[in-house]
């Protein structure tokens, strides 16, 4: 069995790097080919220097890139532009006069965004890494608006629709078919609207979203990887969300992004979607992630709290964020999401493509853009709930992707003991065996499966 101490054993949570304190140096905050910043920061002369004493002054979260609107395939189609003929949805109009919103400012929040995004937003689109950073503030603002059901030419599902490769982003879908699932949902919803519509209390960062796709030549020859595993806690205790703060925290995703959010979805993704609401708006550009791709935002905001999972679900209050923010005004919360594939027949996942597909999806997210000072990754049992993953298989995966992004791992089992007590065995066995990354996937099948025979040995 594997000893509680040593250089083969699992290594403790403070052990591992977490944000603030490793730092993370970046350099001027620019607008460039695939950079989109939505606030213009050069109206902004002591932009840096406010920051640094901790947060934007309420004058500069108001200030906006200079552009102009865009009625083009390539960019966001916005409610106000002149070519729109869309109405405002009936039912968010019904919720708005029972009282759910504060008339005023619910909808001064909605139209404002004609002032706070006179940019056009461009799409992140498929087989291209781009980014956009944009102000809480005007998230704020396309959410009211996807609230209000706004946003022209997504009200459709139809196969062949002009947005049919993206997520939905108007809230309809949220306020049909009634539940009490819906229910807490539109609880957590409401408790963001009403902290971004009081002066007290409204959020003056920013927040940046990051579409990464991973290249062939970035792609890893996995066979001849030399790489040692790197350290690994595991633990049964706690979650992604709090006790991995701090570090990369996975979001186990859906290839369109926040997944049943709008609807009546309410598993891991969803439920940190509705926590930090500002997530969502990332439905509103982010093309259906590919194999190769995956979605990285930093900066987003923690709302509320909650306790429960899928229909125990409930939205438990307020959460005061006491995140630190970087140079760029933004919180120093990382969220990495990567979907996993989903399984109906669960004996297809130990098939070689589709272990390639997961240990690239995984190092697409993992593998380091910004130097050695990035966090390591807090993650757990990805793919294995909705997608009928197996989670022994799906954790060495995430191990040898993170061996070979030279990142350690924080593993929640989600109060699964068996599993915890099985990682740490797996991980003794490699450490002692000296396995590499490229040893592993020699024979991939053969020593995962090798590797199971020894823990049901093990525990036998
Ligand atoms: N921290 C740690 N572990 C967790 C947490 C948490 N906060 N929440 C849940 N788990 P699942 P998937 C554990 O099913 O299989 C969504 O609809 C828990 O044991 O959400 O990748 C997405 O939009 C749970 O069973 O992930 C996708 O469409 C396990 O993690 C789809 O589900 C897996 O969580 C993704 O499904």
């Amino acid at each position: 069995k594997a000893g509680k101490a040593g250089a083969s054993s699992c290594c403790q949570l403070n052990d591992l790097k977490r944000l603030p304190q490793c730092h993370m140096k970046l350099g001027p905050l620019r607008f460039d080919e695939t950079h989109t910043v939505l606030i213009n920061v050069r109206l902004c002369p002591f932009y840096f220097l406010s920051v640094l004493k901790g947060a934007l002054p309420k004058k500069y979260i108001y200030l906006i890139g200079k552009g102009r609107d865009l009625w083009h395939s390539d960019f966001v189609k916005m409610p106000c532009s002149q070519a729109s003929i869309t109405s405002i949805s009936e039912q968010a109009v019904l919720l708005l006069f029972q009282g759910f919103l504060r008339e005023k400012e619910g909808w001064r929040l909605a139209f404002n965004y004609v002032f706070l995004c006179s940019q056009a937003i461009p799409l992140l689109r498929k087989g291209r890494s781009a980014t956009i950073t944009l102000s809480q503030y005007q998230i704020s603002c396309l959410l009211a608006n996807a609230f209000f059901c706004t946003f022209p030419h997504r009200n459709t599902s139809r196969p062949n629709a002009e947005y049919s490769g993206y997520p939905s982003i108007n809230f309809n879908s949220l306020f049909e078919k009634w539940s009490e699932r819906k229910r807490e949902k539109l609880r957590a919803i409401m408790h963001y609207f009403k902290v971004v519509t009081d002066e007290h209390t409204q959020p003056e960062g920013l927040v940046t979203f990051e579409r990464r796709c991973l290249s062939n030549t970035d792609t890893p020859k996995w066979k001849s990887c030399k790489e040692t595993l790197s350290k690994l806690h595991v633990t049964s205790e706690g979650q992604i969300e709090a006790d991995g703060k701090g570090m990369l925290q996975v979001d186990f995703a859906s290839s369109w992004i926040g997944g049943g959010v709008l609807g009546s979805g309410l598993l891991q993704e969803e439920i940190l979607f509705l926590m930090n609401p500002e997530l969502i708006v990332a439905r509103l550009f982010t093309e259906k992630l590919e194999d190769n791709e995956c979605l990285i935002i930093t900066g987003s905001q923690q709302f509320s709290s909650y306790s429960g999972f899928g229909d125990t679900f409930e939205w438990a209050g307020p959460y005061q964020d006491s995140f630190e923010r970087d140079e760029w005004a933004r919180l120093k919360r990382q969220i990495l999401a990567i979907d996993a594939l989903k399984f109906r027949d669960r004996t297809e996942q130990y098939n070689r493509k589709h272990i390639f597909r997961e240990l690239n999806k995984a190092y697409c997210g993992f593998k380091r853009y910004h130097g050695d000072e990035e966090p390591d990754i807090a993650t757990g049992k990805w793919g294995c709930g909705a997608f009928n993953g197996d989670p022994q298989l799906k954790a060495v995966i995430q191990l040898m992707a993170a061996a070979k992004a030279k990142r350690g791992l924080a593993f929640f089992t989600f109060m699964d003991k068996h599993l915890e007590q099985n990682l740490e065995q797996i991980y003794h066995l490699m450490v002692t065996e000296k396995v590499t990354v490229g040893k592993s996937s020699q024979d991939v099948k053969f020593s995962f499966l090798k590797f199971l025979y020894f823990i049901h040995v093990l525990n036998t």
